[in-house]
C-alpha cells in the first residue's frame, strides 16, 4: 500500500480533544497526541513544541544531522494526518528544504521538518528511523 493510500484509508480521528496536564509551576499545559508511523509510536506533545522535541522528551530518538536548527533536513517527515495542526512552514525551513532536497520538496505540504514544525493539535506522521532512545 502506498503512503498516499495509507493516509486516505486512515482510521485516525481528524481531531481529538486535547488533554491538559500539569506543567512547571503547576500551570496547566494543553497537550496533543503525536503518532509516528511506521513504528506506531505515540506520545503527547505540549502545544507549540516541535515534533522532534516532543519525541525526544517522550524518550524517542529522531534522526538528525545538524543542531536541530533546520539546516540538514535529515529530520524531514511526511504528515499523514493533521497538516493543518502543525505550525506553518517558515522561510528558513522552506529555503533549506529546497536547497537540500530540491524545489519539488516544498510542493507537497505534507513534507515538514520535525525540528521546525510545532504541534498545534493531533497529528500522524511518517518517519523511519524513529526509535526508543536507549543510549
Ligand atoms: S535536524 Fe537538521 S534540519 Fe531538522
Amino acid at each position: 500500500m502506498s503512503v498516499k493510500e495509507q493516509s486516505q484509508t486512515s482510521n485516525y480521528p481528524k481531531v481529538r480533544i486535547r488533554a491538559a496536564h500539569p506543567g512547571a509551576h503547576g500551570t496547566m499545559v494543553e497537550m496533543a497526541r503525536v503518532r509516528v508511523e511506521p513504528a506506531g509510536f505515540e506520545f503527547e506533545a505540549p502545544l507549540n513544541e516541535t515534533v522532534m522535541d516532543a519525541a525526544n522528551a517522550a524518550g524517542y530518538f529522531w534522526p538528525v544531522g545538524c543542531n536541530r536548527n533546520g539546516e540538514c533536513t535529515n529530520c524531514a517527515m511526511e504528515v499523514f494526518s493533521g497538516v493543518g495542526r502543525l505550525s506553518g512552514m517558515g522561510r528558513f525551513e522552506r529555503a533549506n528544504l529546497i536547497r537540500q532536497r530540491g524545489a519539488r520538496s516544498v510542493e507537497d505540504p505534507r513534507i515538514r521538518l520535525a525540528c521546525q514544525a510545532r504541534v498545534l493539535g493531533d497529528v500522524v506522521v511518517y518517519k523511519s528511523g524513529v526509535r526508543p532512545d536507549t543510549i
